[in-house]
């Protein structure tokens, strides 16, 4: 018997803006079902497989966020990756086609064809692959930091979505040694066993500037930063001469609060150390694209890399519970929710 596909879908909306960070994200979140419009000329619908959730997502919950992306609006679907199939067309695109877009935190959604893009998905172990945060690693540890053969590299926040690819493209890339910062026991061993970093640090185990000491004596020549607040600091004491830094993200401030995303530059040290400190914001240019997308295939296939992530099953109720826990540290990698069963 073929089933009758249901007249409404469901999406998920701010219900207010987040005070902020001691808020947890998810008690800004309503799921809502909404009617399922005809299609206009040129529009297709897409059923949304997997989204993707990021830590930038409660930023954009706050009223003025001033990021360089539009913040979530009242009342309207939260937006984010997403990849899904084309169910129905009145386009130029078939339905079958496989496609990834930002209208993310919806079952489903309609939009004009060029909203979406298809991707070649043959070349990737699952489709979900497709939802990585790979550009932006690729970008600030190739493009801004760098990296080359022989360095020795720290990265802060390495088990997260971003910091997770950047080790591994470091080592692709012939670093000598990669070090990653992380919350917990387990997730060190996993950047160790798991992700192939020489060696991980528990920030919250013991002091960062004595693990990184006896890390790396040589001093370390990149920095790519997830975190800013302590981490940053103690980059700047343990830098060799001349270390490129590529700053990424502020995690500790926008999870913590306070004055943890405004870290202390220690101004007379960089000077001597001629650090080239460069705070970079990734637009996803087509060449950024290009660049990234013509390694990451290649070294899934070779073993080069993993994709590090985490499948949350539970559909769309459970990303606003997801975005909290990814704040708290719950998971690894890049954080997918699976929208059907
Ligand atoms: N510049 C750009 O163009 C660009 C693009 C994309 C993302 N970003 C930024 O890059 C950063 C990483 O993004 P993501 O999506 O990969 O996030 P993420 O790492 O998945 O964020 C969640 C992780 O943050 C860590 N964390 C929480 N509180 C922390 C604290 N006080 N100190 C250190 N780590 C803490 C937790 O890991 P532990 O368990 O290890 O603490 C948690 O698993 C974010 O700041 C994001 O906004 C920037």
């Amino acid at each position: 018997m073929s089933s009758v596909p249901s007249a409404t879908t469901r999406e998920a909306v701010l219900s207010r803006h987040r005070p902020g960070p001691d808020i947890l994200p998810s008690s800004c979140v309503s799921i809502r079902e909404s009617a399922r419009v005809p299609l206009q000329a040129g529009q297709v619908r897409v059923r949304n497989e997997f989204m993707q959730i990021a830590a930038v997502m409660a930023d954009l919950m706050s009223e003025d966020p001033g990021l360089p992306m539009p913040a979530y609006s009242l009342n309207e679907p939260l937006w984010g990756a997403a990849v899904g199939t084309v169910s129905e067309s009145s386009a130029d695109l078939p339905v079958g086609t496989v496609v990834q877009h930002m209208s993310g935190w919806q079952e489903e959604c309609v939009d004009q064809a060029a909203a979406f893009y298809p991707v070649p998905v043959e070349y990737l172990p699952g489709r979900e692959y497709v939802l990585n945060q790979g550009v932006t690693a690729y970008h600030g540890m190739v493009d801004i930091a760098g990296v080359r053969e022989g360095d020795v590299v720290f990265v802060s926040g390495a088990a997260g979505g971003v910091g997770s690819l950047a080790g591994q493209i470091a080592k692709a890339r012939g670093a000598a040694k990669v070090i990653g910062s992380a919350g917990s026991a387990g997730k060190v061993r996993y950047l160790v066993d798991g992700l192939g970093f020489d060696a991980g640090i528990n920030y919250k185990d013991s002091s960062v500037q004595e693990q990184l000491a006896h890390l790396a004596p040589e001093g370390i020549d990149v920095f790519f930063d997830t975190v800013g607040g302590d981490q940053f600091e103690v980059a700047v004491q343990a830098a060799a001469p001349g270390a490129r830094f590529a700053l990424c993200g502020a995690l500790a401030g926008q999870i913590d609060g306070g004055n943890e995303g405004s870290p202390r530059l220690d101004l007379m040290t960089a000077i001597v150390k001629q650090l080239v400190i460069r705070p970079f914001s990734t637009h996803h240019t087509p060449e950024q694209l290009a660049a990234w997308g013509s390694h990451y295939g290649q070294w899934l296939a070779e073993g080069k890399i993993v994709f590090p992530h985490t499948i949350i099953d539970g559909g769309l109720e459970a990303a606003p519970d997801a975005l909290d826990g990814l704040l708290q540290g719950r998971y690894r990698g890049n954080v997918l929710i699976r929208l059907h069963p």
